[in-house]
């Protein structure tokens, strides 16, 4: 599923477009419309209506949820209050298919989204149908003077179910996972093969770097504002660390030295049990994985998948070397010095999340998107097998909880002179 990097926008934002021509851009949100709730579907159309509901784990929602709630989103951003007479679908499904927003009402506990078996799938279905024929009725409809806040919406719509069609492969993996006998999500999938060629470490150009979003084009707010940061002199390795690399730590003994951990990461290790990344297993004493074409024999050659933050920052440990932040990630990304920065997995940095300088969430419910989680958690770079096409950007800014191990995630190293 390596994507190439094709923008859902491109040109510039929906203003820009509105100048070239309003019925030029109907046509464009409306094929952009189509092509995104479409891939969704395609996602969702390897799974039986059994395996979308199942909820693995708090941190995960159903296949059959994240249909709805993509769905939601656009009735209550878009439809609600652009759409004149807009009726809600149905009065129930705002409270089971809201999913943090507090300005947007009340909702159902998250860790319980895996008990809603009504509505069935088939009837989620009639849902999306319902949604998208009053959106592209929007988009078609719109007046003159509305039209960019509308389409405004649509984008930033759009860009969120694609998060969620990432989302949708990462939980039903763990769901799968689970399973013991390694159900295959898609028997044709076949791993992202990693760029060869000599490695090592390059050097990062030092001085000061614009990090952030700059240009017309779509990004989230968390990616704003462009500021500057002194990027020091660092050099940041060509390759994700492979699983030989992870191999070769599990063998010196790195998850029973506490000396490579942090206090956090080592209670984790032993409260959990970890002795190999996620959806590894031993089986007739070699290391397998579960991947999305059920369980393979772990390739050494490949990019580790599946490590927490804690892992990535104790094999930065043993290596003797660093994780890089994420603004010497973006420098590096930007000069061009980097393989695989996307489409393989997301890559841990050793930066927290926080807002930039300057930053503020908007007003409103859709200031909750990205804003209110900027404590707690570490930011990753880069994209990952699962991520859908377009969606890829050199200021993305991912963020996860330390222990979280259920996304593609890896690392690349990085060292100081
Ligand atoms: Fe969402």
């Amino acid at each position: 599923m390596k994507r190439t990097a094709t923008s859902l926008a491109p040109g510039g934002g929906p203003a820009l477009r509105l100048q070239r021509s309003l019925d030029e851009a109907r046509g464009f949100w409306t094929q952009a419309f189509r092509r995104v709730r479409s891939e969704t579907e395609a996602r969702a159309a390897h799974l039986s209506a059994e395996d979308q509901i199942v909820q693995s784990m708090a941190d995960v929602s159903p296949a059959k949820w994240h249909r709805a709630h993509t769905t939601w989103f656009f009735e209550t951003f878009l439809l609600v209050p652009r759409l004149a007479q807009y009726a809600i679908y149905d009065e129930r499904f705002p409270f089971l298919f809201n999913s943090y927003y507090v300005a947007a009402g009340p909702r159902h506990a998250r860790p319980k989204r895996g008990l809603v078996t009504r509505p069935d799938a088939h009837e989620v279905a009639a849902y999306r149908a319902h949604v998208d024929a009053a959106v592209e009725r929007l988009i078609a409809q719109v007046p003159p003077a509305e039209a960019e806040r509308v389409f405004s919406i649509v984008e930033i719509g759009l860009h969120h179910e694609q998060q969620h069609q990432e989302l949708l492969i990462t939980d039903i993996l763990h769901a799968f996972a689970q399973n013991p006998t390694h159900p295959i999500y898609n028997a044709s999938w076949q791993p992202p093969r990693a760029t060869q060629g000599p490695r090592g470490f390059v050097e990062v150009p030092a001085g000061i770097h614009a990090i952030g979003h700059d240009g017309e084009s779509f990004c989230f707010d968390n990616e704003t504002p462009l500021h500057d940061e002194l990027i020091p002199h660092v050099r940041i390795a060509r390759h994700l660390v492979t699983n030989a690399e992870w191999l070769e730590f599990i063998a010196a003994g790195g998850y029973a030295t506490p000396s490579l951990w942090l206090s956090d990461g080592w209670t984790t290790v032993q409260t959990e049990g970890w002795q190999a990344p996620g959806y590894w297993r031993q089986k007739d004493g070699d290391w397998h994985i579960m991947t999305l074409a059920g369980l393979k024999p772990v390739d050494s050659a490949a990019p580790v998948q599946h490590v927490s933050y804690y892992e990535a920052d104790a094999f930065a440990r043993f290596a003797g070397k660093h994780l890089p932040s994420e603004t010497e990630w973006e420098a590096a990304a930007r000069a061009n010095v980097i393989a695989d920065a996307f489409g393989i997995a997301w890559q841990w940095t050793r930066s927290a999340y926080l807002p930039y300088p300057g930053y503020r969430a908007a007003d409103g419910a859709l200031g909750e998107y990205n804003g209110k989680f900027m404590v707690s958690q570490m930011v990753l770079r880069g994209s990952s097998l699962a991520t859908p096409e377009g969606h890829e950007r050199v200021s993305y800014r991912n963020f996860f909880y330390p222990p979280a191990r259920w996304q593609f995630s890896g690392l690349r190293l990085a060292e100081f002179e």
